[in-house]
């Protein structure tokens, strides 16, 4: 869950450019990001954290059910940038983000937005409304080309804050031997009975809801799987550039061409001009 980082993690960024959700959440999956190429100061602009899964895939809850997937994201930008407030929203964008709740990452990183998890099925696709900052009034921004980082999660994760791990694992067999015994209950999980070639026994116990690939009397390895892997999810990241456009730059640049193209114009007419008078002085 998002706030799992928000409680472990300052920064849900390390230095190596990681996204923090990655440390519990093991498996990679693609997440994709939408944003305009450039946007001006104080403009409100749309950005879009695409979370696909196939819908039809159930995961293992911590009851040992199986159920959907939530999905869930946070998304990085510079300094100065901020979920964009809610009477400066079009219609269209307001309706978009009816369905989730957006929140900074912590009272300190307004930059930094988060968002689940909620459920997979509607919001594959999850809109953030930012507000472009303005350097002439934020003197820690400049017109330049940004980052935009984003991290996005369907499923959940491995790993407990705690260092747990979650039956949405595979689980590996901790020793080599036969399986003597495999005793299985609903609640507590099936506790899988292993006796090596001296014949001492150990037992390793599986949470409930996992599908056992081993049967009685089997010869396993240690490490060898003794479960499917449950896990239909998974976290992935990626990264875009925005430039924050100055628009005097842009009207500099539509002058510039507008009298280069004016004077280019003018130039081929006195061509035209001069050929008449030289056609002309010809006949005499
Ligand atoms: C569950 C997203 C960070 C551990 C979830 C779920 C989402 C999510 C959407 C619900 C999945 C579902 O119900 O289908 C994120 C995001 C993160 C993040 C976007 C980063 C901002 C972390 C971290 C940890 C963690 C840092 C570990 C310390 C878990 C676990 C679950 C989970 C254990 C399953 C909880 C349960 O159902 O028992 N996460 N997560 N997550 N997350 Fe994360």
């Amino acid at each position: 869950f998002p706030i799992y980082a928000q409680q472990a993690y300052k920064n849900p960024r390390e230095a190596n450019g990681r996204i923090v959700c990655a440390n519990c959440h093991l498996a990679a999956k693609t997440v994709e990001l939408e944003a305009p190429q450039s946007i001006l100061p104080d403009q409100v602009f749309e950005t879009t954290v695409k979370i696909p899964y196939d819908t039809s895939k159930k995961q293992i809850l911590g009851s040992g059910k199986k159920g959907g997937l939530n999905v869930g994201a946070v998304l990085v930008l510079p300094e100065g940038f901020k979920l964009a407030p809610k009477d400066k929203l079009s219609a269209e964008l307001k309706s978009k983000i009816a369905s989730v709740y957006i929140t900074p990452y912590s009272p300190t990183l307004e930059n930094i937005l988060v968002v689940g998890p909620v459920a997979g099925e509607k919001n594959q696709e999850i809109h953030f409304p930012i507000l472009a900052p303005n350097p002439e009034t934020d003197k820690r921004v400049h017109f330049f080309k940004y980052p935009l980082y984003v991290g996005g999660n369907r499923g959940r994760g491995q790993v407990y804050p705690d260092g747990q791990k979650t039956n949405n694992n595979q689980y590996l067999s901790s020793v080599s031997g036969k399986v003597v015994n495999i005793e299985i209950n609903e609640k507590t999980g099936t506790k899988v009975s292993v006796q090596d070639t001296n014949g001492n026994n150990s037992e390793q116990l599986i949470p409930a809801g996992l599908d056992l690939l081993i049967s009685k009397s089997d010869i396993i390895r240690v490490d060898q799987p003794l479960t499917a892997d449950p896990n239909v999810g998974g976290f992935g990241q990626t990264d875009k550039e925005i430039v924050l456009q100055n628009p005097t730059r842009i009207y500099g640049y539509v002058a510039f061409a507008f009298v280069t193209m004016l004077t280019q114009v003018l130039l081929v007419v006195k061509k035209k001009q001069f050929e008449k008078v030289q056609a002309a002085e010809m006949n005499f």
